[in-house]
């Protein structure tokens, strides 16, 4: 007995040693923290209850069969954020690079397949080489089994990726199926294939962070949410993000107490929309004064800016947010704006979250880029994901909406539960002068002329009581009194219910 008590401790001892105290000086010594640094950071104290610690890989090519580290690379379990359940797997640098061999990417399954069954979240610290290379195809059907459960999990349990060293090749599928990737500035980056195949190729010559930086990803391509400056920043986020989501598609989001109350007026966004339509004003700043306590955590702020997505409180609930912004283009939807806003959207639904939606769009993007890149499909993701949402849609018109893009934003049209406007809002087909240009081309050559029109177009249709008229907008409300009559209008629809038709699934123009 005693034997074994030493056995099992020196194991343990090697296990937590990884790849050895040379690799981990090492890992320190690019800033970055070990998998299981990570791992005690990211959950409650002394919540991690770790599993399969004696895995092995199976490996005897190559001279692996002496090469053994219990573990194999990837630390797995789960813990508590905050007192909530989340399953957990870290891959560990140390070891093999993190490459992943069959018995890890088992490990990896194994919290996955747990996770499903408890209806709990998975969070994965990426830190990894690939596939373990002296493996061959056993490592790429592991990674094939960890994209099925990707799959599988999605719209199920919030799948959350972390990326703090390398992740290439076929390995950035699992992270690019979860729900989110978050990445680590200068010691993380992600590719389809580095910058040595690319200069063969394409003869371009990049470097790995200008290929798949977290710089690159967050402004550029979108495929990251957030870039943070180094792996403590981005684990104490990845701690406050988690507190905005539920554990599984079953529940609601964990309501949390604000200082403010719901009926606090601020008088200041009486002023916020400018007297002269053509000029743009901050939309941030309607969402902080909105929400609870000013709190807004925004995805995708350096992406698509023309649109602002995020999640903030309204009374302690979880509400997702989308808004046109002024600032950036107009607001004008495009295709990198649409996509960012139907992705969020469809994964507030999946997850029982509100969506509370700010509109001053002047409507899609003109040009032949943008048609030539397909908006017209990627616009009618936005409008797709929207029209499928059953969890509770509450709309605010600020100043435009004009066009398809009135439509599209979560109007009345597409099962928008309340839609506000501002006394400033114009909902009209165009805007006013474009509309004048058209009807009556005839008296283009009259410049005074057409002014009168644009005037008289302007008193007709850039307000909201033609659409209100209709029913299409359930009130006119003061600026000053937005927080106050969302909140209330999220607490009426706290147990709405509604669902889509029977199907397998929607066909979603990707
Ligand atoms: C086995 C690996 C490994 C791998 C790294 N190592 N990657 N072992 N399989 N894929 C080992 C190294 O041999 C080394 O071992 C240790 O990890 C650290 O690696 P270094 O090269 O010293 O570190 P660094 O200089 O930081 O470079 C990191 C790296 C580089 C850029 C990731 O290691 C690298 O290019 N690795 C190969 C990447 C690759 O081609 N992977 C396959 C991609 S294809 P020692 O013992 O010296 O410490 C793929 C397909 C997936 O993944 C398909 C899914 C469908």
């Amino acid at each position: 007995m005693q034997d074994i008590i030493k056995q099992l401790e020196a194991k343990r001892e090697q296990a937590r040693l990884g790849g050895g105290q040379k690799r981990i000086n090492a890992q320190h010594g690019k800033g970055k923290l070990t998998a299981r640094e990570r791992i005690e950071l990211l959950l409650d104290e002394g919540s991690f209850e770790e599993w399969d610690m004696f895995v092995e890989h199976r490996c005897t090519d190559f001279g692996m069969a002496n090469e053994s580290v219990p573990g194999d690379g990837v630390v797995t379990g789960y813990g508590m954020i905050n007192g909530r359940l989340t399953f957990v797997y870290s891959q560990d640098f140390t070891v093999f690079g993190g490459s992943l061999s069959e018995a890890h990417a088992e490990k990896i399954c194994k919290v996955m397949d747990q996770a499903m069954k408890v209806g709990a979240p998975v969070i994965g610290l990426n830190d990894s080489g690939g596939a373990r290379i002296q493996e061959g195809v056993a490592s790429l059907g592991g990674y094939a089994e960890i994209f099925q459960r990707n799959v599988s999990a999605s719209g199920v349990i919030p799948q959350i990726s972390l990326i703090m060293g390398p992740s290439a090749g076929g390995a950035v599928y699992s992270p690019a199926l979860t729900d989110f990737i978050f990445m680590v500035k200068d010691s993380s980056y992600m590719f389809v294939t580095g910058p040595e195949v690319v200069k063969t190729v394409t003869h371009e010559e990049v470097t790995a962070e200008e290929l798949g930086g977290a710089i690159t990803h967050s402004t550029k391509s979108g495929v990251c949410d957030r870039a943070f400056e180094n792996d403590v920043e981005a684990i104490l986020m990845l701690r406050r993000f988690f507190n905005y989501l539920p554990l599984s598609n079953k529940e609601k989001p964990p309501v949390r107490k604000a200082a403010d109350t719901a009926e606090h007026l601020d008088y200041s966004l009486d002023t916020l929309v400018p007297d002269n339509a053509n000029k743009p004003y901050d939309m941030h700043e309607l969402i902080t004064k909105t929400v609870d306590d000013g709190d807004f955590f925004e995805i995708q702020p350096d992406y698509a800016k023309n649109i602002i997505i995020g999640f903030a409180r309204i009374e302690g609930q979880t509400i997702g947010i989308v808004a046109n912004q002024p600032l950036v283009l107009a607001g004008c939807l495009d295709i990198k704006s649409s996509i960012k806003a139907a992705r969020f959207v469809r994964f507030c639904d999946a997850f029982n979250i509100p969506v509370v939606t700010f509109v001053d769009v002047p409507g899609f993007m003109p040009g032949t880029a943008q048609e030539y890149g397909g908006i017209i499909k990627h616009g009618a993701k936005l409008l797709y994901a929207y029209a499928e949402c059953t969890v509770p849609k509450i709309t605010v018109i600020t100043r435009k909406a004009y066009g398809g893009a009135y439509d599209v934003m979560a109007s009345k049209h597409l099962r928008g539960d309340v839609n506000f406007a501002w006394p400033s809002a114009e909902i009209a087909v165009m805007g006013p002068k474009g509309a004048v240009e058209i009807i009556f081309r005839e008296e283009k050559g009259d410049p005074a002329k057409l002014a009168e029109r644009e005037a008289e177009y302007k008193a007709k249709f850039a307000n909201p009581f033609v659409a209100g008229r209709r029913g299409y907008i359930d009130d006119v409300i003061m600026p000053h009194e937005t927080r106050k009559r969302v909140a209330r209008s999220l607490a009426m629809l706290k147990d709405k219910d509604i669902e889509n038709p029977w199907r397998k699934h929607g066909n979603i123009p990707l």
